[in-house]
């Protein structure tokens, strides 16, 4: 999606959907706007779709295509096509405020970091962007998509319409998204918002989750935060409304009315592994007898001894719900605690300590500000938790949330790396109960009622917090606990997780 102009030209036939589309929710308005219409798609099958239009109104940047768009006029309709830059011009002018007003189009596919990559001018004007509604919330991200700010700013005029007016734009689900989530700290006040996802692959050939946007403004229903999600392809039949449950954003409304009991600032402790950016020297396999680090190196053991070495479990091992008992990895461990001195070693064990000081080029090259004046060979995520002899653990990027437990291995904790979240404890059967709880119905409604899945971490340790494993437990059959792939446990080792933990402020 790497060109300046976010240049995708939309096929005829999704332009003919997306009318039809548009036409059947009754937005069949006098004066059509095509904000960005390029060669003019849009703007040529607006007449064959939509029976009242009588003007059409829009702007392109590019000459040669503003010179195809002006191709496709025709004699009954009145056009205003402008060959201009959307951040300069005056969007008023493309409004007839004594009239319905529907915008329809493509703006766009194309973020602010994109552009400065390619030391773009077409970028927004500072001059343009101030009391922009919405535009604090926007422009307080280092990265945004263009396509947010023309919506914003194309909302920002309907908005001082007093006429039904519409916006129905395709854009990345993420814009669609943000506009919903800051809705109710803004000036913003639509009467409708829903999306139809499309086929970005099919349509566009482009991998990402995109949708028709549909805002409507001054319309009859009354607005609740939330949008509703249907596919442009069955248009009729809701998918789920995500957005605003009184003062969550959530993915599914109606899921998360029915489990929202179970949402609850917890003070579970969950954390994330261990981080040293060294992975060619600090992770190691295990082979025949030898260690081998990412290097190739191979290593005996009376090379590299195994005081510092512990288990590894990455995003991608966590992926099934199981007790993990083979590891594929190992990380050497080089201190207890953050900003540990780690000069000890040397004695302790002194085949580590070569180790380290042979790669030591590694560790000095380490660019993270986190390790400036730090000791030597320092990692972090790392304190007393890390040592917990069984975690549960869920990786933070993988679409399905499977919680999976991790026991010791030869008396060493399994560490995890810095994409994976877990919770530590004492005994394997507390680990046990705590997972079967998350890898339950309830818990897993739960969280797929707060999560957007296509979001890159979906799973996050302040949602993790926010599951409520006790009061899970205490309304939960036992029979519901027992998840497949698990140890049984009885309604004794339930029963005494919930006297532990219950009520306790220090859950480490
Ligand atoms: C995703 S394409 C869609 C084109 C057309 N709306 C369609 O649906 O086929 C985005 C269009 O926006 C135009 N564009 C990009 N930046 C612009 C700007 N600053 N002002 C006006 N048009 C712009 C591009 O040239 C391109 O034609």
């Amino acid at each position: 999606m790497a060109n300046e102009y976010g240049d995708y030209q939309t096929p005829t036939s999704l332009a003919k959907t997306v009318l039809e589309l548009l036409k059947s929710e009754g937005y069949d308005f006098e004066n059509i706007i095509e904000p960005t219409f390029g060669k003019g798609n849009f703007i040529d099958e607006i007449p064959e779709v939509m029976s009242n239009v009588r003007s059409i109104r829009g702007l392109e940047l590019q000459p040669d295509y503003y010179n195809e768009a002006l191709t496709k006029e025709r004699n009954d309709i009145k056009y205003e096509l402008y060959n201009d830059d959307f951040f300069i011009f005056d969007l008023n002018k493309l409004f007839d405020k004594s009239t319905n007003n529907l915008i329809v189009g493509n703006l766009p596919w194309v973020t602010a970091s994109q552009l400065s990559r390619f030391e773009s001018k077409n970028i927004p004007k500072k001059s343009n962007i101030k009391g922009l509604k919405g535009y604090d919330a926007l422009t307080g991200k280092s990265n945004f998509d263009i396509a947010e700010y023309m919506s914003l700013s194309l909302i920002n005029v309907i908005s001082s319409l007093n006429t039904k007016s519409v916006i129905a734009v395709l854009v990345k689900d993420i814009v669609a998204k943000n506009i919903i989530r800051y809705i109710p700290d803004s000036n913003i006040y639509p009467s409708k918002f829903s999306i139809y996802t499309i086929n970005a692959k099919k349509e566009f050939n482009v991998s990402a989750d995109a949708c028709l946007m549909v805002i409507e403004f001054n319309g009859d229903e009354k607005f609740d935060n939330t949008v509703g999600e249907y596919s442009l392809y069955n248009p009729d039949k809701l998918i789920r409304r995500f957005g605003w449950s009184n003062d969550n954003f959530v993915s599914d409304v109606k899921e998360y009315k029915d489990y929202s009991i179970y949402d609850h600032i917890t003070n579970w402790n969950w954390r994330s592994g261990v981080k040293h950016d060294a992975s060619k020297v600090m992770e190691l396999k295990r082979d025949d007898g030898k260690w081998i680090n990412g290097l190739k190196e191979e290593y005996n053991d009376n090379e590299l001894d195994s005081k510092y070495i512990y288990p590894l479990v990455k995003s991608s091992d966590v992926r099934k719900q199981d007790i993990h008992t083979k590891f594929r990895k190992y990380v050497i461990v080089t201190q207890a605690k953050p900003r540990e001195d780690t000069s000890h070693i040397e004695e302790d064990s002194p085949t580590t300590w070569n180790y380290l000081i042979k790669h030591k080029q590694y560790f000095d090259k380490r660019r993270s500000s986190i390790y400036k004046n730090s000791p030597e060979f320092s990692m972090f995520g790392i304190g007393d938790y890390s040592f917990k002899p069984y975690k549960v653990a869920i990786s933070g990027m993988y679409k399905s949330p499977i919680f999976s437990v991790l026991p010791p291995k030869d008396d060493k904790p399994a560490m995890t790396d810095d994409t994976v979240y877990f919770v530590g404890f004492d005994n394997m059967t507390d680990a046990v109960v705590f997972a079967a709880a998350l890898n339950g119905d309830k818990a897993q409604k739960l969280i797929s009622s707060l999560t957007f899945t296509d979001s890159k971490r979906p799973y996050t340790k302040d949602l993790l917090k926010r599951i409520d494993v006790i009061s899970i437990l205490k309304t939960t059959d036992i029979d519901e606990l027992n998840t497949s792939a698990f140890s049984k446990v009885t309604k004794n080792d339930v029963d005494s997780f919930i006297n532990k933990y219950d009520n306790d402020l220090s859950l480490f």
